[in-house]
């Protein structure tokens, strides 16, 4: 959205491509764009803005003559915005959208100052990808009004039974085109005219599930209404005043003749090069862009029918650098996240992990129970509370759920509590007990995944503490939860999760090291956690030189049509998670399995063609891991077996089967799995390119599932 800021058509298109193309990794089947092909003077705004001074000489509070287009009391088209919609990757729109552009001899250059367009690049949830399915959806062939949605419409069949009733002609299979619909019959029926904000009110009360909207209309040019339920929205704001803190008033007006531009989108990464001032709207917040002027109004929603109310809302400072979202000198976003992987772990750590050890003579303070120490700043007033709870229950969706279950153990011998995990849909499902004292831990990367958010709102309703580890600060989880802790890892734009996996085993660990601080007797295992935390990262960077080996293993493993991964204790987790990205990105079948089932199972499979990854690193399972490669072996197996360097016993073993291994550096057991997975996530990698797959934008799959 521009205001009295002269962008051509062309920079207003490359804006919108710019934050699509950014937010492709969030859904990438198909994609569409709305702009406007006539030029509206920022003195003929439309909207009788601020509460309802609409129709006949109205006149608005800062003097401003309403829309001319109002001025008889009825509102008529002014410009029929432009919809172009491509089924397929955002760069098939963008070339689409200039070939239509010429076609309809929309002029690129034209200097447009007041202008709203939107753009949405879609994964599919109802409706097959298609140019028609794809959004904005609209209203009728005039594009009376013109919508893009994340989320989904729970209602959307009686809506759309009703709306047929009433003359409407439904042309998608989607659940959004309600609204756009709805907008029309609403305009259409209702006598006084409503504002633009007022319509999309009227819109949205009919409307039950989730969504981040953003709604455009032909009667009202030059304006944007947004709004949120359930899923993300941010309001980027660039303009002078915006370094200054927000006015009590929900009203904001720059400066006659300020310039003013408004980015809204589900992820700041879509704006970010363009400015670091943001709203984090809220769940009914409803966002109204008009004659340079933002306004922003909630209804609770413990008050259905409540009217909004216009409301305040912090401006925050974006803390995310442009560099952290581009590629840099990688092929894939994935590759730059797995390599990222001793840096992020770092920034999980930093200012949390205090390592030093300082002799009592130079420091009489020091405390030789307390030398080595964690402090993480969003927990400390609740470590007794989650030491006095009656167990820990870990929640989480896909990679999450695997950092979970790698640090369950590790939770249990520190804090000393019982520790349940629980997919969330599982969770729902079973609507499983949950009490006052249960202490609920919510993991989520992007804090946005629908079935982690219902979870938490259902722990929340019964009582328990709830926890955020996520790594999206302002995201819904971090927001929603009691309290909880920022992973810092950074922007993770992969769609499968990489450097977030092992963030997240490092701030769960940590979190154990807390809860765990008063015990005397545990002082000597935290103590060596918290040692082989402070050279986790040069491990990392160790591991990561087994990128040409991963590759070589790769270019071996290509052609197969299975992969398994066998792993026990610790290393559990690491199976699973192998197995997920292997299929995930690579597309291969791959199975992660308990080592200590295999006699109830898998042993089946075995035979001397189906290669077999075993993680047997030196833990208290490793005699076990031992006989299992025997087992193995003794079938004739093609095992690749992941160990420590040096190592000679698994050498031995080895010897004679021509098994390949992995050599991997040594550290505690409890984050093992974190040194574990990353030549893992490398052979994935290899694997994905290999077969000639898009890494970062895997079949299907979407990198926040918003939508349960
Ligand atoms: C999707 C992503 C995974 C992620 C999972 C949970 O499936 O593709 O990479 O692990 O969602 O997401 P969350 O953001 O809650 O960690």
């Amino acid at each position: 959205y521009n205001y009295r800021v002269s962008r051509d058509r062309r920079a207003i298109l490359e804006y919108l491509f710019t934050g699509l193309r950014r937010l492709e990794y969030r859904g990438y089947d198909s994609a569409g764009i709305s702009f406007d092909s006539h030029s509206v003077a920022p003195e003929l705004g439309t909207s009788s803005f601020l509460d309802g001074a609409v129709g006949n000489g109205a006149v608005l509070p800062n003097g401003d003559k309403p829309a001319a287009v109002l001025e008889n009391g009825n509102a008529s088209l002014v410009s029929t915005p432009v919809v172009i919609k491509a089924s397929g990757k955002v760069d098939v729109l963008v070339k689409l959208a200039y070939e239509e552009a010429i076609k309809q001899g929309i002029d690129l250059e034209e200097s447009l100052d007041n202008h709203a367009g939107i753009a949405h690049t879609r994964w599919a949830t109802h409706g097959v990808p298609s140019a028609t399915n794809s959004h904005p959806q609209v209203s009728d062939a005039e594009h009376r009004f013109v919508v893009v949605h994340n989320g989904i419409i729970t209602n959307y069949k009686a809506l759309k039974d009703f709306l047929i009733k009433h003359g409407e002609v439904f042309m998608s299979d989607t659940d959004t085109e309600v609204i756009p619909k709805l907008c029309n019959y609403v305009y259409k029926s209702t006598p006084e005219k409503l504002s633009f904000y007022e319509l999309v009110l009227e819109v949205i009360s009919k409307l039950e599930g989730a969504y981040g909207l953003l709604f455009k209309s032909a009667y009202f040019p030059g304006e944007l209404v947004a709004c949120k339920r359930g899923s993300p929205l941010l309001l980027g704001i660039k303009e002078e005043e915006a370094a200054r803190p927000l006015q009590s008033s929900p009203m904001r007006r720059p400066n006659p003749g300020a310039s003013f531009e408004a980015f809204i989108a589900s992820d700041a990464s879509a704006f970010v090069e363009y400015t670091k001032q943001m709203i984090v709207l809220e769940d009914n917040d409803l966002l109204h862009l008009a004659r340079g002027t933002y306004a922003i109004y909630n209804v609770s929603k413990d008050e259905p029918g409540a009217a909004y109310g216009s409301v305040s809302r912090a401006l925050s400072t974006l803390d995310m650098e442009v560099n952290s979202i581009m590629k840099g000198g990688y092929d894939h976003y994935m590759q730059k996240e797995i390599n990222e992987q001793p840096d992020s772990v770092l920034q999980t750590m930093r200012g949390r992990v205090k390592f030093d050890q300082k002799p009592k003579a130079m420091d009489p303070s020091w405390d030789p129970y307390h030398e080595k120490r964690i402090t993480l700043g969003g927990l400390v007033d609740r470590i007794s509370t989650i030491r006095s709870g009656r167990r820990i229950m870990f929640i989480a969706c896909g990679t999450s759920f695997h950092a979970c279950l790698a640090c369950r153990q590790t939770m249990e011998e520190l804090a000393e509590l019982p520790v349940s995990l629980e997919l969330a849909s599982d969770l729902l499902d079973r609507r499983a007990p949950i009490f006052r004292d249960d202490m609920c831990v919510f993991v989520s990367q992007s804090g946005e995944t629908a079935d982690t958010l219902k979870a938490l709102e259902y722990a929340k309703e019964r009582g328990a503490l709830c926890i955020g580890v996520t790594n999206t600060v302002g995201s819904a989880i971090a927001r929603s939860t009691h309290c909880g802790v920022h992973i810092n890892a950074g922007c993770e734009i992969g769609v499968a999760s990489t450097k977030a996996y092992t963030s997240q085993m490092v701030a769960l660990t940590m979190m154990g090291l807390a809860l765990s601080e008063d015990s005397i007797r545990l002082r000597s295992k935290r103590n060596s956690i918290i040692d082989a935390l402070g050279v986790l990262p040069d491990q990392i960077r160790e591991v990561l030189k087994l990128d040409a080996e991963m590759l070589s293993l790769a270019e071996q493993l290509k052609e197969e049509q299975s992969l398994l991964v066998f792993g026990r204790g610790y290393n559990y987790a690491t199976a699973l998670e192998a197995a997920l990205k292997v299929k995930e990105v690579a597309l291969m079948h791959s199975e992660g399995i308990l080592a200590g089932e295999m006699k109830h199972g898998p042993l089946a499979l075995v035979d001397e063609l189906l290669p077999i990854i075993v993680i047997a690193t030196r833990d208290r399972m490793y005699q076990k891991m031992l006989s299992v490669v025997q087992q193995l072996l003794a079938r004739g197996a093609r095992l690749i077996i992941l160990c420590n360097s040096g190592d000679s016993e698994m050498k031995e073993i080895c010897a004679s089967g021509g098994s390949r291994l992995i050599k991997v550096p040594e550290t505690v057991e409890c984050l093992q799995p974190i040194i574990n997975i990353v030549p893992l996530q490398l052979l994935s990698y290899h694997l994905t390119v290999l077969r000639g797959y898009n890494v970062d934008q895997p079949r299907n799959l979407a990198k926040s599932v918003t939508v349960s």
